[in-house]
């Protein structure tokens, strides 16, 4: 058996169902305060005219953009803890070595432009994933701050009258509701043109890469292709 263990395809674990559950239940809580978010922006739909004070719907929209901007924020936490406290979770920090290095980046921008091979990554992701997802973080991190913004507005009891000092500071530092208003609808622009990009990289190295990257984020494991098959 020993001699021919290469010539098989091994799998091994690349995500954890933390990791995957999170991806997942964020993906849908994004699409559906990107949608929601554009609602409020511009109201499309009006409900029908009724004399009584009924037709709550831009409300409704607006309470349900809230609802999933919590869940959003409580994967972005459990994400957070995962990232800094969970050992399995330790191959994602390791990727921040590959960052200081002009090698890997030459290497990982030939392998898009389909002249040289993958480089060997130190950690889970390669350079240009790495910055990515960072820009992602940075991205979701001020819609979050200036969701909450918004939303205390609306909201003022709870951990939002907890919170109220701390976000006026932040609401004047933005340069006001408006302003506020703006840069969270500009962000969304920018997570759109993340998702845009994620998913062509994601099929990319599915096609290429030939190790299950999309199946990955469903089944949790990746496939290692013998030498001899590369
Ligand atoms: C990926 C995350 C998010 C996206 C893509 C998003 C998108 C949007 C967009 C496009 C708008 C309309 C802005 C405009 O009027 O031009 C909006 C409004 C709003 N968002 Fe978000 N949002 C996100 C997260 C959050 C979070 C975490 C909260 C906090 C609970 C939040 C609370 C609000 C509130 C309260 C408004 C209404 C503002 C108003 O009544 O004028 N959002 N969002």
């Amino acid at each position: 058996m020993g001699k021919f263990k290469d010539l098989f395809v091994k799998r091994h674990t690349e995500f954890s169902p933390f990791y995957r559950w999170h991806h997942w239940i964020r993906f849908f809580s994004i699409i559906f305060l990107i949608i929601s978010g554009f609602y409020i922006a511009y109201p499309f739909l009006s409900p029908e005219v009724d004399p009584n004070p009924t037709g709550f719907l831009y409300a409704k929209g607006r309470t349900f953009h809230e609802i999933a901007g919590f869940i959003m924020i409580s994967m972005f936490i459990g994400k957070m803890y995962y990232f800094f406290f969970v050992k399995s979770d330790r191959d994602e920090m390791r990727s921040f070595k590959d960052l200081f290095s002009v090698k890997k980046w030459m290497k990982q921008i030939g392998y898009y432009l389909l002249i040289s091979k993958h480089p060997v990554l130190s950690g889970a992701y390669n350079v240009l994933q790495l910055v990515a997802y960072l820009a992602l973080y940075l991205m979701l991190t001020f819609l979050i701050i200036t969701g909450l913004i918004l939303y205390m507005h609306v909201y003022h009891d709870s951990f939002l009258a907890f919170l109220n000092t701390p976000l006026t500071y932040l609401e004047v530092m933005f340069g006001g509701l408006a302003s506020v208003r703006e840069i969270h609808h500009v962000l969304t622009w920018g997570i759109i043109v993340f998702i845009i990009a994620h998913v062509y990289m994601s099929v990319f190295n599915a096609i290429y890469g030939k190790e299950g990257t999309i199946d990955s984020i469903v089944s949790g494991y990746k496939w290692e292709i013998p030498e001899s098959e590369k």
